[in-house]
């Protein structure tokens, strides 16, 4: 089916996973994974993944939309982690439903202003933009581990730049190989009910499944998962490597456990 729109599968009240794309393969295991569980899915596709495609966004943008496009799975695709406007500006071009724009390495004021003018582009595309605040100073944005973020300042930041979505750090951080991350709960209801858009949870990939159900449960919504299709990814590579030539000896493989991730974390985060 066509590719939807990330607001249109976007709900409070329901958890909804996005899986970040590094390769082809990643893209057919989410779909894969999609199909299978009957939920919808986001594709992501990260600014460090576009550097890893030597910065190029349309071959690997346009085959995730082609498998979206012959697959029966409500699927949306979202730009991620974007810091360069130049390429904030390319996901009208490639079907592109929504963006984050991550300006959580500036100071506050900067912050705000980046992302007021980022979200006032989306919203002239007709898409959606999610964007994090950061910690003062921090040198990973709000998603390093310790980091927190404040109700008041994040309600005000949200009024501040109109964004249809926020990035809120609750005990999560990016590239845990382990799911030992335990979430703020208490937190996460007081971030629902001081905000008036959904809340996204990043670094899901640390997190064990009875946190990210409860996690859905007290009001989070976007559930980015990246790592953890990594991990699975490798591990079945480094099963079928040895004494093999024929690179589909082990992308096979590390497909089928890559879809095999999405769809049980599409269980969990989607009910
Ligand atoms: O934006 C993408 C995610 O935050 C992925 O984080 O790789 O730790 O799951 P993760
Ligand atoms: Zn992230």
């Amino acid at each position: 089916m066509p590719l939807v729109k990330t607001a249109e599968i976007v709900s409070p009240g329901t958890g909804i996973a996005a899986f970040n794309v590094i390769t082809l393969e990643h893209a057919e295991a989410i779909i894969a994974g999609a199909e299978e569980t009957g939920r919808p899915v986001i594709c992501q596709i990260s600014e460090n993944a576009v550097r890893f495609h030597h910065g190029r966004l349309a071959p690997i943008a346009a085959a995730t939309r082609a498998l979206a496009e012959s697959s029966s799975a409500r699927v949306a695709l979202h730009l991620d982690h974007v810091t360069d406007e130049a390429l904030l500006r390319q996901a009208a071009d490639h079907g592109f439903g929504s963006v984050m724009y991550d300006g959580s390495r500036h100071d506050y004021a900067e912050n705000v202003r980046r992302t007021a003018e980022a979200a006032a582009w989306a919203r002239s595309q007709g898409l959606w933009l999610e964007a994090e605040l950061g910690e003062i100073g921090g040198k990973d944005g709000a998603h390093a581990p310790g980091v927190r973020t404040d109700p008041g300042e994040a309600a005000r930041f949200t009024a501040e730049t109109a964004v249809d979505a926020l990035a809120v750090a609750v005990g999560s951080s990016h590239a845990m190989t382990e799911r030992t991350a335990e979430l703020d709960h208490d937190l996460i209801r007081r971030l629902r009910d001081a905000l008036p858009v959904p809340l996204v949870l990043h670094g899901s990939s640390g997190v064990p499944d009875g946190e990210l159900r409860r996690a859905v449960a007290a009001g989070m919504v976007k559930i980015n998962i990246g790592t953890a299709l990594n991990k699975a990814f490798t591990g079945a590579v480094a099963e079928h490597l040895p004494s093999r030539v024929d690179p589909r000896a082990y992308l096979a493989p590390a497909r089928d456990a890559m879809a095999a991730t999405v769809a049980h974390l599409l269980r969990v985060v989607s009910g």
